[in-house]
């Protein structure tokens, strides 16, 4: 998949008289992964709807490769082929009667040949894991089995960036650590990811940068930069990431520290300098 620039800039949207973004601009880094946090009804969702084209910003510009997307039919159609959204919950978005038609739904709206259209469901059902439930009815799939087809039916679209609205909420750890193991073959077939989330502790695993909502605009920046920021997570109504608040307690520096097991480490690393100097 190619890699496509997108980016917004001066993003205002407002639902009546409440003002969600205000002047909201991001650039998306290419074939790398973006964790949009923010607080519930901070506006990430309006974001991602907004760059996927599906809300029409009162002010400001969407991008891709620095021309600014046009809203009408044509223009659409062509960014849904650049930028693919996955809804937070997968029945807003699946209508087939089976996996297979569902998956295969968008790339035979492009009017490509049936083996091209076989082609591109197969790997996408390959890439997130399913391909036994090709066949399956939908209705019969767990919560964690649909948010998997419906991300197979936006990649078989074979989008440069996939924005995914939420993808590890309400999912067991089982399902999220599935959800995972897709999502690391996304970026091995150089897909650029997207994901909003409330988790803190999740992005300062997964991501490479973060772009935090603060009042209707974004701070993008180094994932732990960001993330150990006490007083910027305290104005975007999260919290500091388990891993480093322990860090911070303990006196700790938080470079390179991304979970549990890498606090382990500097702890140990730290104990064995005193040692070495004792
Ligand atoms: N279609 C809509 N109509 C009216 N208000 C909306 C609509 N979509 C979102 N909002 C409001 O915009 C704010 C941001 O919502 P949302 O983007 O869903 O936040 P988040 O995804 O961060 O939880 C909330 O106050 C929400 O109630
Ligand atoms: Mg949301």
């Amino acid at each position: 998949m190619s890699h496509r620039q997108l980016s917004a800039a001066g993003l205002e949207v407002a639902f009546g008289r409440r003002e969600v973004l205000r002047g909201a601009d991001l650039e998306v880094p290419r074939g790398k992964r973006l964790a949009l946090l923010g607080a519930n009804g901070s506006g990430k969702t309006t974001l991602l709807r907004t760059l996927a084209g599906s809300v029409r910003p009162e002010g400001g510009v969407v991008l891709v490769d620095g021309a600014p997307v046009r809203f009408d039919r044509k223009g659409l159609r062509a960014h849904r082929q650049v930028v693919q959204l996955v809804a937070q919950d997968p029945d807003d978005q699946l209508f087939a009667a089976d996996v297979y038609r569902d998956v295969s739904f968008g790339p035979l709206n492009l009017g490509l040949s049936d083996a091209e259209v076989r082609r591109r469901v197969a790997e996408a059902l390959q890439l997130l894991s399913i391909e036994d439930l090709a066949e399956r009815p939908i209705h019969e799939l767990s919560h964690g089995q649909r948010k998997r087809v419906a991300i197979a039916g936006a990649l078989a679209m074979a989008p440069c960036v996939l924005l995914l609205d939420e993808p590890t909420a309400g999912l067991d750890p089982q399902g999220v650590d599935e959800m995972v193991a897709a999502l690391e073959r996304l970026l091995v077939a150089r897909t650029t990811v997207v994901i909003a989330t409330h988790d803190v502790d999740f992005a300062l695993w997964w991501a490479d940068s973060v772009a935090v909502v603060v009042d209707g605009r974004l701070r993008h920046g180094s994932t732990t930069d960001l993330l150990a920021d006490a007083d910027l997570v305290a104005a975007a109504r999260l919290r500091l990431p388990t891993a480093l608040q322990a860090a911070a307690e303990l006196g700790l520096e938080p470079t390179g520290i991304r979970d549990v097991s890498g606090l382990v480490a500097a702890v140990r690393s730290a104990a064995s300098r005193v040692e070495g100097v004792a």
